[in-house]
């Protein structure tokens, strides 16, 4: 029976993902994405050439792979029109590569505007991308959102064009004169019906029946657990399901058919945006980290917020995720640290805790609880087996696994598709084929 895999952030995002599902994807027929939109940017190195991934899952550099745009995804179909585009020049082919679910919802000018005038508005600022993402979500769940199926026949006197009418008419009201034209919006919205067609299907009967096939499919994660509408540090987090529970829904598959969950962290942590980070580093040392580890946003350019890997939080994903391991990213960045802390509890109102409370205002208040370790000192670069990285950097991993109840199978070491170390001594049933993975180009 073939092995399907969820891989998602269990972090605040950004933990390299991209580049964990891009040198997964030849072992795999099918990558899926599950929810978020471009606001996600999933980065790929490939001989020194840089892929920044959006809306399409990462399995695409690889010739032999579909990738799935499942119904959980909101798509603006410019976003997609350019990513395509991007793609093409860059030598990537996705004919008959990429399919869209019928189901998935459409990100619309005024919810990029909505996106705007709200975070304009809000006096507490949740730094969103501004790509429209939370207000399309907002439509699907309030019954008035506008899904691909609507797309190829939206035209006066239909019911969805009702709906685009009636959402405009809304708007206005809200916010005073837009300009927006139903009939002019209809008509773009055809024009993107014509291009998409042959990619848009019902992928839920795809996958259903590739599961049958037993063909193997790889869950991509966009955004990360402490970004999750439920499980994150709400409010300040995007509007979908990040988490494995997304995964069945965003997709239409049952939850058996997931077999596996690889949770990827950095070995520090990041976050981009507003919102409570217990072990930001608002110093010297956290902008070492940031210049080391290149941490800007791959979507909207913003400094990324660095600190010390957090114990708490990631026992948090572990849980809320089900992990049956991590993957360990960005070790190289902190090569050259003399002195590393790891955050194992908070303390909050002197008291030591070891959850994430529920809500966010306490969670500001908690400070870290640091644990010293020692750094190693020298490069890590190229090294290919857990065995040959410096003792200290062993010792970090291990710690870092241990303290964080979940072992760890898989290690970056560069921004290189081939910048990875399996760890064979580990043994993960789910996931113990990583042991032979090959390095290719
Ligand atoms: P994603 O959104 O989770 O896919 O992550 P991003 O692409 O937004 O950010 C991760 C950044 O780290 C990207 O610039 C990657 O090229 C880079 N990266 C990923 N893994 C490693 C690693 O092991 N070492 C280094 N130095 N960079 C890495
Ligand atoms: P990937 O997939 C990091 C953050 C935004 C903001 C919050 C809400 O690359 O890991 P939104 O536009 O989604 O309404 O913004 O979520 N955010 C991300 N942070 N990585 C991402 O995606 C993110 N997608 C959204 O910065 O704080
Ligand atoms: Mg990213």
């Amino acid at each position: 029976m073939s092995v399907n895999i969820a891989v998602l952030g269990a972090q605040w995002g950004d933990e390299g993902k991209g580049k964990i599902v891009d040198l997964l994807s030849p072992n795999f027929s099918i990558v899926a994405r599950y929810q978020g939109g471009h606001n996600a940017g999933h980065t790929i190195w490939v001989n020194g050439k840089k892929f920044v991934l959006k809306l399409i899952p990462s399995g695409i550099l690889h010739p032999g792979v579909i990738c799935v745009l499942g119904n959980g995804m909101v798509i603006d179909p410019d976003a997609l029109f350019n990513e395509v585009m991007l793609l093409a020049d860059n030598g990537v082919d996705v004919t008959d590569r990429i399919l869209i679910s019928d189901r998935a919802h459409v990100i619309l000018p005024y919810h990029r505007d909505l996106d705007l005038l709200e975070e304009q508005r809000r006096e507490k600022k949740i730094g969103t991308t501004k790509r429209g993402i939370g207000p399309c979500y907002e439509d699907k769940i309030a019954r008035r959102g506008i899904r691909i199926c609507d797309l190829k026949n939206l035209s006066e006197g239909n019911e969805a064009f009702t709906r685009l009418f009636e959402n405009i008419v809304r708007h206005n009201a809200q916010y005073g004169e837009s300009g927006m034209d139903p009939s002019a919006m209809a008509k773009s919205l055809r024009e993107a019906a014509q291009w998409m067609r042959p990619f848009v299907r019902d992928t839920s009967k795809y996958l259903y029946e590739a599961i049958a096939a037993d063909k193997s499919i790889m869950f991509e994660g966009a955004q990360g657990t402490l970004l999750d509408i439920d499980h994150g540090t709400y409010p300040y987090v995007t509007s979908s399901n990040a988490t494995a529970g997304g995964v069945a829904n965003g997709l239409g598959i049952g939850p058996t058919s997931i077999h596996g969950v690889l949770g990827i962290v950095k070995a520090y942590a990041t976050r981009v945006g507003e919102g409570p980070m217990p072990t930001e580093l608002p110093n010297e040392i956290g902008n070492r980290m940031r210049q080391k580890g290149e941490e800007f946003g791959a979507v909207t350019g913003r400094p990324r917020r660095c600190g010390w890997y957090d114990v708490v939080a990631v026992r948090y994903a572990a849980r809320v995720n089900g992990l049956d391991a991590l993957g360990i990213t960005k070790l190289d960045v902190l090569d050259d640290f003399e002195d590393l802390q790891v955050c194992t509890a908070y303390r909050y109102e002197g008291r030591t805790i070891h959850e994430m409370p529920a809500d966010t205002t306490e969670l500001a208040k908690c400070e870290p609880i640091l644990e010293w370790m020692p750094g190693w000192g020298e490069s890590t670069r190229g090294i290919t087996e857990f065995e040959n990285l410096p003792s200290r950097a062993q010792i970090y991993i291990r710690r870092l696994a241990a303290c964080s109840g979940v072992p760890a199978k898989i290690i970056g070491n560069g921004q290189d598709r081939n910048d990875f170390i399996v760890r064979k001594d580990v043994d993960v049933p789910v996931l113990n084929w990583m042991n032979e993975l090959s390095r290719g180009t």
